[in-house]
């Protein structure tokens, strides 16, 4: 059987047929290259996706009870209370840097559509003095992490490692790598600097046929930042199907993971604070939160949906739940847990998620799709004014409620969270924001330390020198005057 034979058979048993619509009006290369597309989609798996995500969407969970996280699975770095728990779990977690058991998990798989830029967002610079891209800055902070794990444990120099998995997808690989290629990895050794990519999903009419983006191709996009799951067991490289991420993440020992998303200025990259807790709780699987900003901030909160962890998502909650106080503290909401794609999983977690991994629905996200007409066969593609296709996404918490040991952390929003989503001039999470609050937290850092810092002086310290406000005791006393980016502490006296 050739491999048009056998491909034609196994779409039409799928139902897609409409695939080679335009077959006989294409040329050798063409048709060669509408087979090869055709060969890399799982058509069966994305059918089965498709009709799983409807399903769940037309009846979905909607009976299930939503409740506040219980207080035995939650815990709060905020208040000076906590000061002692923060210090004995970052210790517990700088060990377990030390020992080479942490890895990290960067999700830069997406578009960036509100943003708008056309290079992926890792590689965004938010107009820091520096002029340093997020990549740069997350690469740098890891590289800090290292150096105060090698000095607070009396490891020698260059003995601790926290390797970097990125997760990019289509659109972001070739422009993602190219970047880091050219920044020479920010100084990172390449061989700790792991990029895999995530999955792709055909998009679908609303009706359940794949969508013809030309004659030659079908639709596609990625699978969502869940698509980290798939992507982990994923061979690394066609020529060794036996290396994925997680027989790579076994073989360096690395046995505790933290996940973000790229486009967090404020990430503590490989958090030792977190990773501790975690450890100490014997947790599976923890997601980082910080408390919602309003009632009705447009946000996704961890909480219980039918007795599992789940992010639920702000359109679930009834007025009276965004605006019920926690029953022990009238000050705080009682569902305020917001969700900021900061996870820790075990590796073992991570394994495991192929084990239940049918059970899980993707979502759906209607958009405009540019398509190819199978009804009128024009061969051009058509761009839509308004949305006329599906995409299918998993989300990177689906798997919570799969989760046997799920924490929660609660973090100050301020130090921890500003996340990139929207374009130039927005006044909300956009670029201005990103820096403004970096910059505000750098003011901090050395006036915790015990410098002054004149009114409209902005002061950007390298992450190389400060990965959280640490090792800045030299600033005691100091009075800053002069704005400037400075890359050791040294260089801060420029600035007096
Ligand atoms: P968002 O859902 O905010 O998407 O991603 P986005 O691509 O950054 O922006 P929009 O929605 O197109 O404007 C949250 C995090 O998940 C990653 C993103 O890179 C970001 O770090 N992500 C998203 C993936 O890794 N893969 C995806 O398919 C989608």
């Amino acid at each position: 059987m050739s491999s048009y034979e056998r491909l034609k058979e196994r779409y039409t048993a799928a139902n897609q047929p409409h695939v080679f619509t335009y077959w006989d009006k294409l040329n050798e290369k063409e048709r060669d290259e509408l087979l090869q597309n055709l060969n890399k989609i799982d058509i069966e798996r994305a059918n089965r996706i498709f009709a799983k995500s409807i399903h769940a969407s037309e009846g979905g969970n909607e009976q299930d009870s939503i409740e506040p996280l219980p207080d035995d699975a939650f815990d709060t770095t905020i208040g000076e209370e906590n000061v002692a728990n923060v210090a004995s779990w970052r210790k517990i977690g700088l060990d377990a840097i030390g020992a080479g058991k942490v890895g990290v998990l960067l999700m830069a798989g997406g578009q960036g559509t509100r943003l708008g830029s056309s290079d992926p967002k890792g590689c965004y610079d938010i107009g820091l003095p520096s002029h340093k891209s997020l990549f740069q800055i997350q690469a740098e902070r890891i590289l800090r992490l290292q150096t105060v794990a090698e000095k607070e444990l009396g490891k020698p120099e260059g003995s601790v490692i926290v390797s970097w998995y990125i997760m990019i997808s289509g659109p972001t690989h070739p422009a993602t790598v190219a970047f880091f290629e050219k920044h020479h990895y920010f100084g990172l050794p390449r061989s700790n600097v792991i990029f895999f990519e995530q999955g792709i999903l055909p998009c679908f009419s609303p009706g359940g046929k794949v969508i013809l983006a030309s004659p030659t191709e079908i639709a596609t996009a990625p699978d969502g930042n869940g698509g980290l799951y798939a992507g982990l067991r994923a061979p690394l490289s066609p020529s060794d199907p036996d290396h994925s991420v997680l027989s790579d993440l076994k073989s360096r020992g690395i046995e505790y993971i933290h996940a973000y998303a790229v486009d967090n200025c404020l990430v503590r990259v490989a958090d030792p604070v977190f990773v501790g807790y975690s450890i100490e709780k014997q947790a599976d699987c923890a997601a980082k939160v910080v408390p919602k900003a309003a009632p009705h901030e447009a946000v996704g909160v961890v909480a219980l949906k039918g007795n599992a962890f789940s992010v639920v998502e702000y359109s679930e909650i009834t007025k009276e739940q965004a605006e019920r106080k926690d029953s022990k503290y009238p000050d705080r909401l009682a569902f305020r847990a917001a969700n900021i794609a900061n996870h820790f999983y075990t590796r073992t977690f991570l394994e495991e998620v192929e084990s239940f991994e049918s059970q899980l629905a993707f979502h759906i996200a209607h958009k405009k799709i540019p398509y190819c007409p199978v009804d009128n066969p024009t061969g051009e593609t058509i761009r839509p004014s308004k949305s006329n296709g599906i995409k299918l996404e998993l989300f990177v918490f689906d798997v919570f409620p799969f989760a046997k040991h799920m924490f929660v952390l609660e973090v100050e929003r301020k130090e921890e969270f500003s996340p990139l989503k929207n374009a130039p001039g927005t006044g909300s999470d956009d670029p201005d924001t990103s820096r403004t609050d970096i910059l505000a937290q750098q003011k901090r850092f050395l006036q915790r330390a015990g410098a002054s810092v004149t009114e409209g002086v902005v002061i950007e310290i390298s992450s190389l020198a400060s990965y959280a406000g640490e090792g800045l005791d030299a600033v005691k006393g100091k009075t800053y005057i002069r704005s400037g980016f400075v890359g050791s502490v040294e260089e801060l006296d420029a600035l007096v």
